[in-house]
Order: structure tokens, then sequence, then C-alpha cells
């Protein structure tokens, strides 16, 4: 669907709630361009991992994120397990978050405006988006999507392990003080537990389609 003007949606959500999908699938659909913003963390935390250097060098993750072009993120290879990890420790200094911030709302500002998702798209990098969406999904739930995806891609897991990997994630992500993971006050919450993608994609258009049809009635009527 095309859009008159500019429209930026903000999305946020723990780890493997959906948010990812759905954001792909927003963007898809209001052709806007799309920011995974977890993927500039994972990018800090793979370059350290890949020089072998330790996760608590807070000048060495700052080097790499300069380094983070938006433009050249591989995400098959940044969606290991390990580098995830790496990123939520990496992702808890302020300077470091400072640096992707400025990417990410540089990114933001681009005409037409644009879908971001992440931990803190709604309530730092873009507090003005014009919806923003907080998604959620109970850890158990989470946790076999995620074993989900993995067998299917033909890999194997311990199912315990990736519970205890999202459920320890969830606690530095919102227990942070920089930036923690929590939704915006004028954030719409999703709850996907019992939601297919489908549904939760119909709900979010639901919300956007009613801003953007509120917001076109409050335009001055052109005079021609
Ligand atoms: O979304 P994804 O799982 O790829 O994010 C990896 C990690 O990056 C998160 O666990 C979180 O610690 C960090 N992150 C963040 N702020 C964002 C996006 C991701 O702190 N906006």
């Amino acid at each position: 669907m095309s859009i008159t003007g500019s429209l930026t949606i903000a999305i946020d959500g723990p780890a493997a709630s959906g948010k990812g999908t759905l954001a792909r699938r927003l963007a898809d659909y209001y052709h806007l361009p799309h920011l995974d913003t977890g993927l500039t963390y994972r990018a800090v935390g793979h370059a350290l991992l890949t020089h072998g250097l330790p996760l608590d060098n807070v000048s060495a993750a700052e080097t790499a994120a300069r380094q983070v072009d938006l433009a050249n993120l591989d995400r098959e290879a940044l969606s290991a397990h390990e580098v995830a990890e790496a990123a939520s420790r990496v992702a808890v200094y302020p300077t470091v978050r400072k640096i992707l911030v400025d990417k990410q709302r540089a990114f933001a500002a681009r005409p037409g405006g644009a879908v971001l998702d992440g931990r803190d798209i709604g309530t730092v990098v873009c507090p003005d988006a014009g919806v923003k969406l907080f998604v959620t999904a109970t850890a158990e739930v989470r946790a076999a999507r995620r074993l989900r995806d993995i067998l299917s891609r033909g890999g194997t897991a311990d199912p315990a392990e990736i519970l205890a990997d999202i459920v320890r994630r969830d606690a530095r992500d919102t227990g942070r003080s920089d930036s923690p993971l929590r939704p915006a006050t004028d954030a719409h919450l999703l709850d996907t537990t019992e939601m297919s993608i489908e549904a939760a994609f119909q709900a979010a258009r639901a919300v956007i389609d009613d801003f953007l049809a509120k917001r076109d009635d409050n335009q001055p009527a052109s005079i021609s």
C-alpha cells in the first residue's frame, strides 16, 4: 500500500517475539525501508568475537560500533547464538549505544519514513514515531519458536538451553540502566503468544491504518 507523507513505525520487543518478521512484512506492505537494529549490536559483538577480544573491552566495542555500515549487515553471518549473546553484552555500554543510535536515527530520518525494530526504538531512537508497537509473547512460546526455526534450518539445539538463553537475555535487556527494554507509554501492545504471524500482521495493520486515516483527516484541505 502506498502512503501519503512520511511514516515512521517503531517496533520493540524481546528476543524471538516475532517483531522482526512483523517489521519486514509491514515494511514490505507500506513500501518503507526497514532496519533491524539488533543487527547493529550483533555486528559489534561479532567483530569482538572474530578478533578474539573480550566483550568488556569498551574501547574496542566503540571502534567496532563506529565501523558498522548499515548497508552491509549480513543477517546470516550474524545469526549465531553466541553473536546474540555477545550483542546483548556490548549493548549495555552507553558509549556504544550512542554511536549506534546516531546511525539508526540517520536511517529513520530518510524522507518518506522507515520501519525500525529493536529494544529502544519507541523510547529512545524514534520517540516521535507515528506508530509504536510493542510485541511480546511468553518466554516459553518464544523459545519454542526459536527451536522450530533452528530445526527447520537443519540445526540442532537443546530446548532447555534455548529457554535459559532467552530468559538471560530478557533479564539483561530489561535490567540495564541505559535504554532498557520497555514499552513506550504510547506504544500499542501486541501479545503474540497465541497469535499466528498473519494475525499479528493484521492487528498491526489495523493500528497503522487507523493512525493514517486519522492523520489524513486532520490534514488541511488542499486549495486548488
Ligand atoms: O534483536 P536481536 O536479538 O538481534 O538483538 C540482539 C541484542 O542486541 C539484544 O539482546 C539487545 O541486547 C541488543 N539490542 C539493543 N537495542 C536494540 C536492538 C538490540 O540493545 N535496539
